[in-house]
């Protein structure tokens, strides 16, 4: 299950990379959704089924879109307010299937602090349009998750001072 996959980039690589896996993309936004599937389109593979409205910060969602093996959320957190990234990350947890994997990809702040004046140039930016948004603590979101029973079980540098942060459930 893919979170908030956008215009479809990401799934069409992961599909290709991963041919175990069935893919299920999702994005709230039609346009998004109409773009996975033009990308789609322009594969030849048979794993990725077509792209399901999926709003994460609604209550509930969980019972509809799973358990899923791999649930995949990359560049929204930021995006959303800290109520509806309790809402995504709780849904989240219920939605996994035991022994299952979160994988959590984005820009944190660690100990409250952006990592490089680039990123909090772009939090100041989030917050000036909207002040219930921006960068969230990669240790607020790792305790939310453990509280709901995941555990965390890597975090992984990757460019522009972004992480994957990757969490599982006990089988
Ligand atoms: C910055 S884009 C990231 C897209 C893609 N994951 C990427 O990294 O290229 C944010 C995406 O989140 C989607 N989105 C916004 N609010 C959402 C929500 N509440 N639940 C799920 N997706 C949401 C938007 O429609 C958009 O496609």
């Amino acid at each position: 299950l893919e979170i908030a996959s956008g215009t479809g980039e990401h799934v069409i690589r992961f599909a290709a990379a991963m041919p175990g896996l069935e893919w299920q993309p999702t994005d709230p936004d039609p346009t998004r959704r109409a773009s996975v599937a033009a990308w789609v389109a322009d594969t030849k593979l048979r794993n990725i089924s077509p792209a399901l409205h999926l709003d994460a910060a609604r209550p509930g969602w969980a019972k509809d879109h799973g358990p899923a093996d791999l649930i995949v959320l990359i560049n929204l957190l930021h995006l959303i307010s800290m109520p509806e990234v309790a809402t995504v990350l709780v849904e989240v947890a219920k939605a996994l299937a035991p022994g299952g994997r979160f994988a959590l990809y984005g820009p944190f702040l660690r100990d409250g602090q952006a990592t490089s004046q680039g990123d909090a140039d772009f939090d100041t930016a989030l917050r000036a349009q909207d002040p219930a948004i921006g960068y969230k603590d990669m240790a607020d979101v790792i305790a939310m998750l453990q509280s709901h029973g995941l555990t965390h079980a890597d975090t992984i540098a990757m460019p522009a001072n972004n992480l994957l942060l990757v969490f599982s459930r006990p089988a």
